[in-house]
């Protein structure tokens, strides 16, 4: 089997045709000015999950969103004046932002990795606001490589990364930034560089008129206790690898498990556990006749790494 045989030129047919491939929650790669970006639909949980398999990332990033229209910005993000004149100022380009979320839209979780916070950006590349435009919705993208590899910046180290992982590559060439985005945080008072990339911090700073803080966090492993406490718990006790219900608790099945009030997966696909994850915690956290939570062990393999690293958490008591 040739790897590239799912290489497509951008032209305007087969960008099309990728946006089908979008709206039916499959996954495709595209370029962006920094760097090939692997999208899928944001609201499409089984979507989302099935990029994190096909990275192979052993815990849920937070992953950006990628828009066309800064209107679109309103839908989810907390936005203010520094925010609008940052966008209108470095958009579309190199740049992302970590936004509060204004509501609690449970699909967005996986995309959000379960934290308060979503992170966004408006890409600089003509096939990638087409793309997002005939979408119909934004695009979550992380770099189109394996966990661990280096960031792809043509349609060829896509594919040799991920081969048929992905369902189309779109070919735009090869990247003009060649690094990913900077990434700032502002949801806070100051400004907080959490990436350094495609924009410099000089040019923030100046447009601001003032410091950006630089945070000692590495982005790549947002699993610090830090970031720990910004991420949705359930309030109810929450048991993990428990073989059956006690009194009192909801109990979230995995696999062949029947005495269970919801089962994340009853054929045992960890792709589609991971994508009800979240929603089924807060189904069971909201649920009037139980005050505790019991789950299922789940297996410590593929996306099994990264459930069992979020359910921890989630567990885990203050
Ligand atoms: O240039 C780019 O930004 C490329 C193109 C495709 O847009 N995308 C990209 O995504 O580099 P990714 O997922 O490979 O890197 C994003 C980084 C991850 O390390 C993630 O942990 C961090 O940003 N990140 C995202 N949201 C965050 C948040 N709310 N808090 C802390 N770190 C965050
Ligand atoms: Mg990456």
């Amino acid at each position: 089997m040739s790897m590239k045989n799912n290489i497509y030129q951008n032209t305007e047919e087969n960008i099309k045709k990728a946006a089908e491939v979008i709206k039916n929650g499959g996954l495709v790669a595209f370029p962006t000015e920094t760097v090939y970006g692997l999208g899928a639909n944001v609201y499409n949980a089984k979507a989302v999950a099935s990029i994190y398999a096909a990275k192979g990332r052993p815990a849920f990033n937070p992953l950006i969103s990628h828009i066309a229209e800064k209107d679109f910005l309103k839908e989810y993000a907390a936005v203010d004046e520094r925010v609008l004149a940052l966008a209108d100022k470095f958009w579309p380009g190199p740049l992302t932002f970590v936004l509060n979320r204004v509501e609690e839209n449970p699909a967005l979780d996986l995309a959000c990795a379960g934290l308060r916070t979503i992170t966004v950006r408006m890409p600089a590349h003509p096939t990638a606001l087409a793309l997002i435009k005939k979408s119909g919705v934004p695009i979550v993208a992380p770099s189109a490589n394996r966990s661990q590899t280096i960031s792809p910046t043509t349609a060829f180290h896509v594919a040799d990364s991920l081969g048929d992982k992905v369902d189309m590559i779109l070919d735009g060439g090869q990247c003009r930034v060649g690094v990913e985005s900077t990434i700032i945080d502002i949801t806070g008072k100051n400004v907080v560089l959490l990436r350094a990339g495609g924009v410099a911090l000089e040019d923030l700073e100046e447009f601001l008129g003032e410091k950006v803080l630089i945070s000692h966090g590495n982005p790549d492993l947002p699993t610090s206790p830090g970031q720990m406490l910004k991420h949705y718990a359930p309030s109810h006790d929450f048991r993990i690898n428990a073989l059956s219900r006690e009194d009192g608790e909801f109990f979230i099945g995995f696999g062949a498990v029947t005495d269970c009030d919801l089962n994340l997966s009853p054929s045992g696909d960890l792709c589609e556990a991971a994508a009800n994850l979240f929603a089924y915690m807060r189904l069971a956290d909201a649920d009037k006749n139980h005050d505790k939570i019991a789950m299922s062990p789940i297996p410590e393999t593929g996306l099994g790494l990264a459930i069992n690293d979020r359910i921890r958490r989630a567990a885990y008591k203050k």
